[in-house]
């Protein structure tokens, strides 16, 4: 099944790297999967900070605080946390290696989950009923405060599983 699903990633990759005109190393990197269409913004950015605890694989908890608008993987990236591989593909939906989990409360008030961040979630190690990929998420008032546990272990779909320190 996993195999499958990751065969579809990367024939969508080909396909849309062939209608780019870029040679594969030097495309240009997007926000979104190169397969899909721009969507209409969700997140509004603004002044508003927002406090975000990260539970790392480590048991360790790293605290840090984004705009309203940004999205998790902005707020590690941009306050340079220490989370071993996440974010990898920088956002753009091929790696799966921003999963997170949330509470339950946070989760029921997340955006709904589009086809491509399913299809990618679906390949993430240590999938919960509340995982979602933390480089869709954007940061909300209602967010702060909110707790969110790094998954043990990390699954690049690009590359193989690599199990987390604490395993
Ligand atoms: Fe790669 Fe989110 S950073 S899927």
């Amino acid at each position: 099944m996993a195999s499958t699903a990751r065969l579809l990633v990367f024939s969508r990759c080909l396909l849309a790297g062939s209608r780019t005109g870029f040679p594969a190393a030097t495309r240009p990197l997007r926000r979104r999967p190169c397969w899909v269409e721009p969507v209409p913004a969700r997140c509004f950015s603004s002044e508003d900070k927002v406090t975000v605890k990260f539970i790392n694989r480590d048991g360790d908890t790293l605290v840090a605080e984004g705009k309203v608008g940004e999205s998790l993987l902005d707020v590690v990236v941009e306050k340079n946390l220490d989370i071993d591989g996440f974010g990898a593909c920088e956002g753009t939906l091929a790696c799966s290696t921003c999963h997170l989990i949330f509470e339950d409360h946070v989760f029921q008030q997340l955006d709904p989950i589009t086809d491509e961040e399913m299809d990618m979630l679906d390949l993430a190690y240590g999938l919960t009923e509340t995982s979602r990929l933390g480089c869709q998420i954007c940061l909300r008032k209602s967010m702060n405060g909110m707790i969110v546990k790094v998954p043990e272990a990390v699954a690049d779909v690009r590359q193989a599983v690599d199990m987390g320190k604490s395993s």
